[in-house]
């Protein structure tokens, strides 16, 4: 869990139409799409390194969003994804294979909590990421090695081979760049390469990484991102090496296709709930089955909440509870403390009071 506790305050945003001005191929299976932001909506779309945004895509009559990190930095003025294409994925399929310069998306302005933030002082930062976890990392990395002249950054990247490895040039030229600052340190599971590791990133890498090649180095703070199962092991072994939970901050990656794992959902009976939305300061009202998922009546009574995954790993459709109760079938990212002050994820509750009242704009 992202122990990221500053919950920012989240605007309920609007999609806006933008232009694709460049498309490049990263990997033979993977792009990057650089957007055009006009001049009025530059301020919307500024973001923090490490942010995503949602992009919405009518595909047969069907609304179909997805959550991409920000791959660019600040610095260059663009805005920029990284969409690596994914066995039977929607949007991923269309994005490598048919979308050119010139075409326009709907995009949500930049949403998210796993973000670096420079202090001003020397900071030094280690990313765990494999795959397309890179991307949120790409943006990160940047912003750490621009931020401050002392500042130090470390990455461990896993990757199937060096030819699926996406951004492979920009971060060999981030290495010339910044040499004696930037470390990089591949580990690949397919094939074994000159000064790479072997295998996919495991507790023994994590361990190999930090209490020997950087044993004399105090990390500030560590950002992982990738599998869950990938995840969950390197934060098991941060903590096991005395490292605090607060200082480590992740992002799940996980493919719309293989998110589409099922959960078991916590309630399956058939009682009523009478539920109160507070969205944009409009009132609504429902009566949804508990069963149901909160989100999926509210957008059913074409309420326009704010949504990306539906599968509980972005945090787009936050809401707080100020009357009533609900369970979620699967959280991620919330932490303990957020989810007693009555926040939760809309995509994945269920309402197990007669009555609940939700507010969109308390959060
Ligand atoms: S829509 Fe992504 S967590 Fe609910």
């Amino acid at each position: 869990m992202t122990e990221y506790l500053l919950l920012q305050k989240k605007f309920v945003s609007a999609f806006h139409s933008l232009r694709i001005s460049r498309i490049v191929p990263n990997t033979p299976n993977a792009v990057t799409i650089y957007f055009d932001v006009p001049e009025d909506l530059k301020s919307e779309f500024d973001f923090k390194p490490g942010q995503y945004i949602t992009i919405r895509y009518l595909l047969d009559d069907e609304d179909i969003r997805r959550a991409y990190s920000i791959c660019s930095s600040r610095s260059d003025g663009t805005l920029a994804i990284g969409v690596k294409e994914v066995k039977d994925g929607k949007f991923s399929v269309l994005a490598n294979r048919k979308l050119k310069e010139g075409d326009s998306l709907d995009v949500m302005p930049p949403e998210g909590r796993f973000i670096f933030e420079s202090l001003g002082s020397p900071q030094n930062v280690v990313a765990i990421a494999a795959g397309s976890g890179i991307t949120p990392i790409m943006s990160i990395a940047r912003e750490v090695l621009e931020a401050h002249d002392d500042n130090r950054f470390v990455l461990l990247y896993g990757n199937r081979g060096k030819e699926e490895t996406m951004f492979y040039e920009e971060l060999a030229d981030l290495q010339k760049k910044y040499s004696g600052r930037f470390s990089l340190q591949y580990s690949f599971s397919r094939n074994s390469e000159e000064g790479a590791l072997f295998g996919r990133i495991d507790s023994a890498k994590a361990n190999y990484l930090l209490k020997n090649k950087f044993k004399d180095v105090s990390f500030d703070s560590f950002y992982l991102c990738g599998p869950e199962a990938m995840i969950q092991e390197v934060k098991s072994t941060l903590l096991a090496q005395g490292i605090k939970q607060d200082k480590i901050l992740f992002e799940l990656f996980t493919s719309p296709v293989a998110d589409e794992v099922e959960v078991a959902p916590q309630v399956t009976d058939d009682s009523k709930t009478t539920v109160q939305v507070v969205l944009d300061d409009e009132e609504y009202t429902l009566v949804m089955k508990r069963k149901q998922l909160l989100l999926d009546a509210v957008l059913d009574e074409d309420i326009d909440a704010p949504y990306s995954c539906q599968g509980g790993v972005c945090s787009t459709c936050i809401a707080k509870v100020t009357e009533g109760k609900v369970v979620m079938d699967k959280n991620q990212i919330l932490t303990d403390s957020e989810i007693e002050e009555g926040y939760i994820l809309t995509c994945q509750s269920h309402p197990t009071t007669p009555t609940l009242k939700i507010d969109y704009d308390d959060v």
